[in-house]
């Protein structure tokens, strides 16, 4: 295990991903996590974060200066490796010149932590701070034409430190260096695997749960129906899906998801189709927050009422992964101000939430993954591609796509033209390339077109195409004009009702990906 101390540094999460891909476990803690409990967690090595200050300003954070004394290899990167430096008697100041972005790395000793990292090797550089004087036992192993001291070593101690993001994209030569550390000075095993962890979370949730019953509610993404299989194959019957169809799905997928956990998973889904309910509610309803939170209240109503009708529960099962627990923890609180010291924001949007006064215990076997790992946790217990690259869908549904009043006849018209998209979208085989594609209905707008040989006056509907890492920020997908042609033309025709098509071209931000 590799323990990452975070500074307040965007990309602390990424080390993170950096180490495991290498099978290696690693996590997030705080920078004031004391020594003490740092060894706790036995781990082989250290990685000390970037971060936005500067080592030498009054607030700047610290580590506990006892790291230093555990005996355990520690890699200070960018802010980390500043600090490194200061609390072991060197010196940091403000550099003449910053270095930001790509530089190239000039190799001055190509031994252990720069194996196979060629000379002259881009690396991604952010930083207006450089090291000035070395602490005692350092030596420099790489420049660049601004830092003299871009990586430095202390062989004796296994202290190193670059100034550089090693785990950024940028970084050619970064998986390279980060393999070094984890593998030839930590002397990490490949323990971390897709295999060992299943078999872990198994042994893990049959001896928390016992002999008792477990409640998931299923929603037909890759977050659910991979806790869905883990459970599964864990306790069996004892473990209850729900699903329930509050109405705003798109055609054919209540139906279809059903089907193949039923027939195909051999999983029992209990679907509680409580569309009427939503629908009725929905009446007259435009503002979009009220939307939300009437969907999300009345999405707990009737969890609870059918949790106690099939119930009783003792256990339920919550798809929470890795980024919401660093990021919704105290861990990047700071303790003497109060305030986060991550710099990512991140807006939860969960489907209204569940009860707080929840009369279960929660089991949350996702908990120590990120999404991507989600993902493979998901193939290797066969998760079909369907769901496992199934792209994002809100939880309200269709019902944040319909701007305006939802009404029955509203919802059949962007289920259709919705439907037209997927199809076209999937025959293009550019599904996985999208982080969404979907259509939006508008309200009220009309406007004159021609069919036949008659006027129509009827609704438009928008296209909106994006492309995204992580939904955070998007920017809108440059489509091919031909398949816009083929949705275009397609949904006018076969689509009542709607006569026009347009196409949403702004990017996150200062748009939303949704336009509710
Ligand atoms: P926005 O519209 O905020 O969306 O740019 C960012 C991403 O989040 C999805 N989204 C939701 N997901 N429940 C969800 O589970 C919600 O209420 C919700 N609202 C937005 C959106 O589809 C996009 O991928």
């Amino acid at each position: 295990m590799i323990a990452i101390v975070d500074f307040g540094s965007q990309y602390s999460e990424l080390i993170a991903r950096r180490i495991r891909e290498t099978q290696v476990y690693s996590e997030v803690m705080p920078y004031y996590t004391s020594a003490e409990e740092i060894a706790k967690f036995r781990p082989r090595g250290i990685i000390l974060s970037g971060g936005p200050n500067s080592v030498y300003a009054p607030n700047a954070p610290h580590c506990d200066p006892g790291i230093w004394d555990l005996g355990i290899p520690i890699l200070g990167v960018c802010y980390g490796m500043q600090l490194m430096v200061q609390q072991l008697g060197g010196r940091v100041e403000q550099a003449d010149r910053g270095e930001y972005g790509k530089a190239s790395l000039t190799i001055d000793d190509p031994t252990d932590l720069l194996t196979n990292v060629d000379d002259g090797a881009v690396m991604w550089m952010s930083h207006g701070d450089s090291v000035l004087e070395m602490p005692a036992g350092f030596t420099v192993l790489a420049h660049t034409a601004n830092t003299p001291c871009a990586a430095i070593a202390n062989p004796e101690r296994n202290f190193y430190g670059v100034q550089f993001h090693p785990e950024v994209v940028h970084s050619i030569g970064g998986k390279a260096l980060i393999r070094n550390f984890v593998y030839h000075i930590c002397e990490c095993e490949p323990t971390w695997t897709t295999e060992s962890f299943i078999e872990e979370s198994i042994r893990e949730i049959r001896s928390q749960v016992g002999e008792k019953r477990v409640l998931l509610a299923l929603s037909g993404g890759v977050d659910s129906s991979t806790l869905a299989f883990l459970l599964h194959r864990a306790i069996g019957d004892r473990l209850t899906c729900m699903f329930i169809d509050q109405g705003f799905m798109r055609k054919g997928e209540p139906e279809r998801l059903v089907k193949l956990f039923k027939e195909q998973f051999h999983i029992p889904v209990e679907y509680i189709n409580a569309s009427d309910r939503f629908l009725n509610l929905m009446e007259g309803i435009i503002e979009p927050e009220r939307k939300r939170k009437l969907i999300g209240y009345e999405f707990i109503k009737v969890f609870e009422e059918e949790s106690r009708r099939l119930g009783p529960f003792d256990y339920l099962a919550q798809g929470t992964l890795y980024p919401d627990v660093i990021e919704s923890a105290d861990t990047n609180i700071d303790p003497a101000t109060g305030k986060r010291i991550a710099v990512k924001i991140k807006s939860h949007h969960n489907v209204g939430g569940l009860p707080p006064d929840l009369r279960f215990v929660l089991v949350e076997p996702l908990r120590k993954l990120f999404k991507d790992e989600v993902r493979k946790v998901g193939t290797v217990l066969g998760l079909p591609a369907e769901i496992v690259k199934r792209q994002p869908f809100p939880g309200p549904g269709l019902a944040i796509r319909i701007i305006g009043e939802i009404t029955p006849e509203r919802l059949e018209m962007l289920r259709d033209a919705d439907l037209i998209l997927r199809q076209e979208i999937n025959r293009s085989g550019m599904y996985n390339e999208l982080w969404q594609a979907f259509a939006v209905l508008l309200p009220t707008v009309r406007s004159v077109g021609v069919m036949g040989d008659a006027r129509t006056y009827a609704h438009p509907v928008v296209l909106r195409f994006v492309t995204s890492e992580d939904g955070m920020t998007a920017d809108w997908a440059k489509v091919p004009y031909e398949l816009i042609g083929t949705i275009a033309n397609r949904i006018v025709n076969e689509v009542p009702g709607i006569n026009r098509v347009v196409m949403d071209v702004t990017s996150k931000p200062p748009g939303t990906i949704e336009w509710e």
